[in-house]
Parts: structure tokens; sequence; C-alpha cells
């Protein structure tokens, strides 16, 4: 690699300006961002990240599940190009970080290589992956889930939120349907930056965290049916509550994720009485669960023991409780010469890091299916994610960006 990029590093302060000029597409009075996906505020990011991606010289294609790709050609076009970014959509209480840092850094990157007059042997390409966060449609992930396979794009197309739109219906509202097929953009290997979003490499004082593997997700929807009754005049012994049922699932969730612990997780994130009144008993609430593990066989036993839970609280209460696994993704394993090429680079540019494995999903665990696929880590302030506090420091967002940089420079290779 020549003197140039050897010693490359991206432009901090530019990077940072970016993060922040976009947190205004969705800004919350607290200080965060609600950028549901494929709504006006989705949109309005799009828009600003199209135009960047075409300031900088990129061709930009957005396929039938409005993913956007912004390609850099390199000097060997016969190959696919590195793959690089991350999401724009954020969660309902979202913070500036999450998705974003890794998608604005890829852009940054090629910001970077254009100043620089890099040219690199194999294309580069930064991706926007629709509906990461998954909670306006379920999946999360679902737009690079359809890339590997695990879905067809009608399939996603046809997911309904919560008001009963459609993913067709909401691409089309923002004009982000594109022509190209979900799967024909290919790609050598995928690298993802992303913030930590859990407490470790803050605790331990790392800068880089070299991801090698991420856990597993289990995720169910639910119904609980008892019966309504008058809150006044129905007596303890006789009431079917369906709130008190959920609150027993809920402590139950609890327990058996400790009991697999620590490597295991479970929340109830959701739950909505059909019909709430203060003096009626609730008949009918709707609830999700969210479980995780980065071993595959602590993923079957929480499924099973939760199975087991639901049943025993159901006969007991005399409700029935309908439990649909609606998704779920194995553990990851990253591929390891890419992990090896992040530990390098991170190594190469004298940043702290270790070993980790990610506590959240990514499209990087999806994408690495059927490609090579590693991440990045960067601490964020006390560990807190999905949460208008998020934050992350200005240094440790670059030292990220530089680390990402240097493992695409090292997979794509400097022309000359
Ligand atoms: C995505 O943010 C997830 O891990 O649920
Ligand atoms: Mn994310
Ligand atoms: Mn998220």
């Amino acid at each position: 690699m020549s003197r140039a990029a050897t010693n490359l590093q991206i432009d901090s302060a530019r990077l940072w300006g970016a993060i922040h000029e976009t947190a205004q597409f969705g800004a919350t009075p607290k200080g965060g961002v609600r950028r549901l996906t494929l709504s006006a505020e989705d949109k309005q990011v799009r828009d600003w990240f199209r135009k960047a991606c075409e300031d900088a010289g990129l061709e930009v294609q957005v396929d039938a599940l409005g993913s956007m790709f912004g390609l850099r050609k390199g000097r060997d076009m016969s190959k696919p190009p590195i793959g690089v970014g991350s999401h724009l959509d954020t969660q309902p209480t979202g913070g500036k970080y999450d998705g974003v840092l890794g998608t604005l850094a890829a852009l940054e990157m090629v910001r970077t290589l254009n100043d620089a007059g890099i040219e690199t042997e194999l294309p580069i390409c930064i991706c926007n992956w629709t509906n990461e966060e998954g909670s306006r449609f379920a999946p999360a992930m679902m737009a690079s889930a359809a890339y590997v396979g695990d879905f067809t794009t009608d399939d996603i197309l046809s997911r309904k939120d919560a008001e009963g739109v459609t993913v067709a219906q909401a691409l089309d509202t923002i004009g982000y349907r594109g022509d190209a097929p979900v799967g024909r953009q290919k790609f050598t290997s995928f690298v993802e930056l992303h913030i930590e979003q859990g407490p470790i490499l803050e605790a331990e004082n790392k800068t880089i965290g070299v991801v090698d593997s991420g856990q597993g997700v289990l995720w169910y929807d639910g119904k609980i049916t008892g019966f309504e009754s008058h809150a006044g005049s129905t007596p303890m012994p006789l009431r079917r509550d369906a709130l008190a049922t959920l609150s027993e699932i809920v402590l139950a969730m609890e327990s058996i994720a400790k009991k697999h612990g620590p490597k295991a997780v479970g929340t109830i994130g959701e739950a909505v009485i059909a019909a709430p009144s203060r003096n009626v008993i609730p008949g009918e609430i709707a609830f999700t669960v969210d479980c995780r593990s980065a071993d595959a066989a602590i993923m079957d036993a929480l499924d099973r023991d939760l199975r087991a839970a639901v049943s025993e609280i159901a006969a007991k209460r005399k409700v029935e409780v309908q439990l649909d696994l609606v998704w779920r993704k194995a553990p990851t394993h990253f591929d390891p010469k890419l992990v090896d090429a992040v530990e390098n680079a991170a190594k190469q540019l004298g940043y702290s890091h270790r070993r980790i494995t990610s506590g959240a999903g990514h499209d990087a665990c999806n994408l690495n299916t059927v490609m090579p696929a590693a991440m990045v880590f960067v601490p964020c302030k006390d560990g807190i994610s999905h949460n208008e506090l998020e934050d992350a420091k200005q240094t440790d967002c670059a030292a990220g960006a530089n680390v990402l940089m240097h493992t695409v420079l090292a997979l794509a290779g400097v022309a000359s």
C-alpha cells in the first residue's frame, strides 16, 4: 500500500457534521431521533444520502425493497464490490448513532478516498439497508434477510404495520420502491461499523470492538384471551384476567433468561390491552417476546422453557394463550479472515481493542450467511441505545471509521 493510503485518516469533523446534520430528520425534543422506516422522515434522510452519494461521484441504485447502494468504481470491475454500510432508520425513541454511524462512516470513507485521489482495485459499494430496526414492520433487518433469501421480496412487500399499511404501500408513498431486483447487487464481502449498544467497551476502556459473533434471535407474537368482566363485582377467584396472566409470563421470561444466563436475554417489549378500561378486567391482550442468545442450544432451551411456562400459566388461569414464533435468526459467527482484517486494521492504527459478541442484530449478521462479513464496534455512553439518550464520542466514531476504512482498503486493495 502506498504511504498516502497507509497514513490515511478520515475527516472526523466532516463525519461528526454529517451525523448531526442528518439527526435533524426526525429530531425529538429530548435530543433523540424518531425516524421509523419508510416514513416521511426516512424519505428526508434518504434524499440527503442519495444526494451526498451522487455528489461523491457514486452511482446510486435502489432495490425493490428500498435498500440503497452507492457504487464507487474500482480498477477491476469484473469483481463485485466490497460492501460497507448500515441503516438510517431508527427506533420510535431512538438515538443519533444506531445505524447512522455505520452508514455515514461509509460515505465519509468514500469522501476521504476521493480527496486523496485513491483508486481501489475492487469497487466499493456503500449501503443503506431498509428497516433494520423492525419496530414498524417485522422482522428486523428485513431487507438484508430478503437479500440473502430468508424471505421472498413479495412476502416482505406484503408485511403490514400496526395501521395496516404494507411495505409496498409505504415504499410507494415515499418513492423508494426501486427497479433493481433484491439480490442483484452482489458483494465480495461486507463490513459494518456500529456503536456497541452495550457496556463492555466503555467499562474496559477499549476504543474498538472486533466483532466475531452475534446473538441469535427468537421473536414471538402472543395473544391472551381471558374474559372481560366487571372490576367491582367479579370475585377474585372467578376472574380470567389477561393482564394478570401477562404479568406472570413477563416474570417467567425474566427467570428463564436468568436461568440460562449470562448468555441469554428475554424481553416482553409490547403489550396492548384490546379495550382498556379502568373498571373492566382485561379480557384480551396482544404482546411480543424477544429472546436472544449467542448459543444455539440455549436458544432451543429458551424456546422450550418459554412454551412450557406459558402453557402452565394459561392452564392455571383458565385463559387461552397463543404464542407464534414469527422470526428465528441463528447465532452469527463472522468470517474469521474478515475478523482478522478488522483486528489488523485496529492494531495498525494503534487503537486499543478486544473481540466482542454483538448483543444486537445487524444486517451484517444476515449478509454473513452468503458472503464473508465482519463488524467494527465503538463504545457508546453508559452502553445505552434504543433510547434518545444514546451518545458516543467524536474521537471514538472517527476511530471506528478509520478502522472501517483500513479494513476496506485491505480487502479492496489499493490500485498502483
Ligand atoms: C435491532 O436493532 C435489534 O437488534 O433488534
Ligand atoms: Mn442498528
Ligand atoms: Mn437498533
